[in-house]
């Protein structure tokens, strides 16, 4: 069974429980410009559930609380068509759509709105997400008035239209080995990325070449692509936190921010390293380092079964603070930094956030109001930073400018924690020793 199968026999088996079908459509095409495309990438909910990734596809699932072994999964995708393939690629098509992806029957995209009300007939809950797509949001209404309108005949319409959401993200909350070996892809795939960039990056390069090496990375060892576009961010373009301009020169002794990750299979990772783009940290970029690494470091350690999530945040934040305190950048106690939230002209972000299909993973992140108890088989980012704003004249001026982050992946796994990304460098002295490598080959 296909990891994908498996992960669609768990939501046949929580839409069972909860007696409920489920339509759950791929993404739509987005136009990039006039008549161009931007690369189809799938819906991460669909992908999960079908490992399909044609655009014009939606599943649909039916349990049957009565006999468990007759739930059945329904796709509904692009027929086959000789001329459109010469233009824009294979398909799969609705004959070969069994086979090759398990589900138990397939029909022509064309067939969704006239099949749809014979396959809901019965099902008084529909699980269905709303917002994503205004076309499909119309049509499932037309549909639903329709079956309404039908009511003196007979029929009996829907009457509970969920969001999936709740059920599935917690599916999704959770990995399964399958999906945890991608994420391991992802992670060796975007190492291999952040070591070339340590090695190729000097100054009077531009951060285009380095954003362009890390792609051509990931792209050569097969990746999907990037999770999320890269920041690659010289010197002072490190204190815009989400800054993908990348169009700047690299300098003599700044340092380079970058927070990049690959895809395997549509899974992501998260990873930024900042290292000296001559080759050896300044002695305050090395003191702000020092301080996030350890920072970095103790939250990770604080990943552990049972522990709340916002304990990996507050371990985090303290050491920071601490090091804020020591650096002479904050001023006070520990308790008197925390509760002023002076911190928060350094520290502005949070720790932590879930990791899957989706960079920021769908999955609650409180139970009841609380913060919920990690548990294994979650997979989180920690990446804790400091920014010193260029023109934060507060502080000594041998500060500003500098940004730091530090960010894993990390597994939550019975007995603790395995760190996805470990192999890539990160202390002073494997991070120098990194940038100082002689790669000169990117082929
Ligand atoms: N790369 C996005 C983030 O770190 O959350
Ligand atoms: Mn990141
Ligand atoms: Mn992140």
């Amino acid at each position: 069974m296909s990891l994908y199968q498996e992960h669609r026999r768990r939501f046949l088996q929580v839409l069972s429980e909860e007696r409920v079908a489920a339509i759950i459509p791929t993404a739509t095409e987005k136009t990039r410009n006039h008549d161009c495309h931007y690369k189809f990438r799938p819906d991460s909910d669909f992908w999960y559930l079908t490992g399909f990734a044609e655009p014009e596809s939606v599943l649909v699932l039916l349990p049957d609380w009565n006999h468990e072994d007759k739930a059945h999964s329904v796709l509904f995708l692009r027929e086959r068509n000789k001329e459109m393939e010469i233009w824009d690629g294979k398909r799969l098509g609705v004959e070969a759509a069994p086979q090759a992806l398990g589900v138990d029957a397939a029909f022509s995209i064309e067939q969704l709105w006239t099949e749809l009300p014979k396959l809901l007939k019965g099902y008084e809950q529909i699980m269905v997400r709303t917002g994503n797509d205004e076309a499909f949001d119309r049509q499932f209404q037309s549909m639903l008035s329709g079956l309404r309108a039908r009511a003196r005949k007979g029929v009996e319409p829907p009457v509970a239209i969920l969001d999936p959401a709740p059920w599935l993200h917690e599916l999704r909350l959770h990995k399964t080995l399958g999906e945890i070996e991608n994420m391991r892809k992802a992670a060796a795939i975007t190492a291999e990325a952040h070591v070339a960039a340590m090695a190729q990056a000097r100054p009077g390069k531009m951060e285009y070449e380095i954003d362009a090496l890390l792609d051509f990375t990931f792209r050569k060892n097969g990746s999907t692509g990037q999770a999320y576009n890269s920041i690659v961010a010289g010197g002072a373009n490190a204190c815009i936190l989400h800054y993908v301009e990348n169009n700047a020169e690299l300098r003599e002794g700044d340092l380079l921010l970058i927070d990049a990750g690959a895809e395997w299979d549509y899974y992501a990772s998260d990873v930024t390293r900042t290292f000296p783009i001559s080759g050896s940290f300044t002695e305050p970029q090395k003191a702000i380092y020092e301080v996030v690494l350890r920072a970095q470091e103790t939250a990770v350690a604080a990943v552990q079964p049972g522990v709340p999530t916002k304990a990996v945040h507050e371990a985090a934040l303290h050491a920071l603070v601490d090091g804020l305190i020591e650096l002479g950048l904050c001023h006070g106690t520990r308790e008197e930094v925390l509760e002023k939230e002076t911190y928060r002209d350094f520290f502005m972000h949070g720790t932590s956030h879930w990791l899957g299909l989706d960079v920021h993973d769908q999955g609650a992140y409180t139970e009841d109001g609380e913060s919920r108890p990690l548990a294994p088989g979650m997979v989180l980012t920690v990446e804790p930073g400091l920014y010193v704003d260029p023109e934060n004249d507060q502080v000594d001026a041998k500060w500003r400018g500098i940004g730091v982050r530090i960010e894993d992946d990390v597994l939550v796994t019975e007995s603790g924690h395995e760190n996805l990304t470990a192999a890539i460098p990160k202390t002073v002295a494997e991070v120098e020793a990194a940038c100082q490598a002689n790669w000169e080959s990117v082929a």
